[in-house]
């Protein structure tokens, strides 16, 4: 059985949705399903989390656990502020995030589960590609199993955006229904950006929402693309399934 009942809300983001909330630098996304509620990273400002969740009228307290794709500060600074309010989450961490920080943080929350480069699954559902990349910036994104195919929600990208999607296709053998998050291509040229894009369009992937650390002309080229199948991502931008 595939997820059926999805809806995932960019809580967090350097780009603006929505008035009345705040975007900053970094990424954080609210990630409900039926049986549970996953809060994927945390943005860089606790403070402006919590706010911008309140604004859009979800609950921190219905949060049962947190995905960190990496160590970076605009994806784990709101973090304290988080724990703090629900201690009762179950963590998700990469391998990649310092040895001193998971011991401190497992007297903090209720579990703390450490991702290493293997694949994993966490829920019904729900999966963790494994920390790509170990050696550079190791990261993890998300995939949802949904009856539609893949969804994937990535941090920021640094194994590689396509390497991801590839990864994804990998554990699961499906196609890819929507790739969101950073893409990590703001310092990319034109050429490269658009090799990205067929790399991924020949992966079969059939809606992104690239958001971030995507780079202004990268959205822009991946909306030219994607056309009907692009979603611009900001702060608030809501995704529902079916
Ligand atoms: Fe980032
Ligand atoms: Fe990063």
């Amino acid at each position: 059985m595939k997820a059926d009942d999805l809806e995932i809300t960019i809580v967090f983001d350097n780009y603006p949705g929505k008035p009345k909330l705040t975007p900053l630098w970094g990424f954080a996304a609210f990630v409900q399903l039926p049986d549970q509620t996953i809060l994927f990273d945390t943005g860089s400002n606790g403070p402006v989390l919590l706010k911008n969740i309140e604004t859009l009228g979800l609950n921190l307290n219905d949060v049962n656990s947190l995905f960190i794709s990496h160590p970076h500060w605009d994806h784990i600074g709101g973090a304290d502020a988080v724990i703090e309010q629900n201690p009762h989450l179950h963590l998700f961490v990469p391998a990649s995030l310092s040895k001193h920080l998971i011991h401190d943080v497992k007297k903090q929350v209720r579990e703390v589960t450490v991702i290493n480069q293997q694949a994993a699954q966490l829920f019904d559902h729900v999966y963790s590609t494994g920390t790509m990349n170990e050696e550079y910036i190791g990261e993890q994104a998300m995939i949802i199993d949904t009856t539609a195919g893949l969804v994937v929600i990535t941090g920021c990208a640094h194994p590689g955006i396509v390497a991801i999607a590839q990864k994804a296709r990998q554990i699961l053998d499906r196609e890819i229904l929507l790739l969101m998050g950073g893409f990590h291509l703001l310092n990319e040229s034109p050429p490269t950006i658009q090799q990205v894009i067929r790399s991924l369009q020949q992966a079969s992937v059939r809606h992104v929402c690239p958001t971030h650390c995507t780079g202004d002309l990268a959205k822009a080229m991946f909306k030219e693309s994607f056309a009907e199948r692009y979603i611009e991502g900001g702060v608030g931008t809501r995704v529902s399934l079916p």
